[in-house]
């Protein structure tokens, strides 16, 4: 694969890590996002829950759109013994030189390092695919499982800001960059 890939349809990406598989996402999981993408889940997070799932049908389609042309790589996570659905994660602009990490696990599937095995994951496949100079992880400064993430991949604080999110709620986030590996 080459590194023109981000100008190219992402809809057929499939990646595959010990435990997760990640897919690309897709309307089937529109009941699994809605149900568990909580108020709980987003109080670090800029985006809210939805409150009605149309507001969930909008974002499946938007993200679909990106896939298609090539903008974000926005997964499904899910285990990879059974298909339980798990949660999202993506990489979003993924056609510029600075693409930002997202992610998000239901409550009942945190506390087991899933996250870090998640965007390993997406990493890899950005230094496999994609021509950036850094990749941003943006996450707040009380969001300690979250900050294990980008620290674990070498990632350090390159701007801090305080944020509100769309649901209302306010916290201080830290925007780490992460560089690419050396070849
Ligand atoms: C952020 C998130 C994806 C991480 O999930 P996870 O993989 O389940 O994280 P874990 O709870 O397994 O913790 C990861 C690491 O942080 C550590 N950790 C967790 N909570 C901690 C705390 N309160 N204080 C210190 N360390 C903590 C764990 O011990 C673990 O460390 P290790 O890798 O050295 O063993 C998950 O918590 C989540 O989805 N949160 C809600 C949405 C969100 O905030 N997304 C991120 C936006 S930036």
């Amino acid at each position: 694969m080459n590194k023109e890939k981000t100008q190219k349809n992402l809809i057929d990406e499939r990646l595959e890590t010990e435990r997760l598989l990640l897919l690309p996402i897709s309307m089937k999981y529109c009941d699994d996002i809605f149900r568990e993408f909580t108020k709980e889940v987003t109080v670090y997070m800029y985006p809210r829950a939805a409150e009605d799932v149309s507001e969930t049908e909008e974002f499946i389609n938007c993200s679909i759109d990106d896939l298609k042309n090539g903008s974000s790589l926005q997964m499904i996570v899910l285990l990879k013994n059974n298909q339980e659905f798990l949660g999202c994660a993506g990489l979003h602009r993924a056609n510029t030189k600075t693409p930002e990490f997202g992610i998000w696990l239901k409550k009942s599937a945190q506390g087991q390092d899933f996250g870090q095995e998640t965007i390993n994951a997406l990493k890899k496949w950005a230094d496999e695919n994609l021509a950036y100079d850094y990749l941003l992880y943006p996450v707040a400064d009380k969001n300690l499982a979250s900050r294990k993430i980008p620290e674990a991949l070498g990632g350090k604080i390159a701007k801090e800001y305080d944020q509100v999110g769309l649901g209302g709620n306010a916290y201080h986030c830290l925007e780490y960059r992460i560089y690419p590996v050396e070849k």
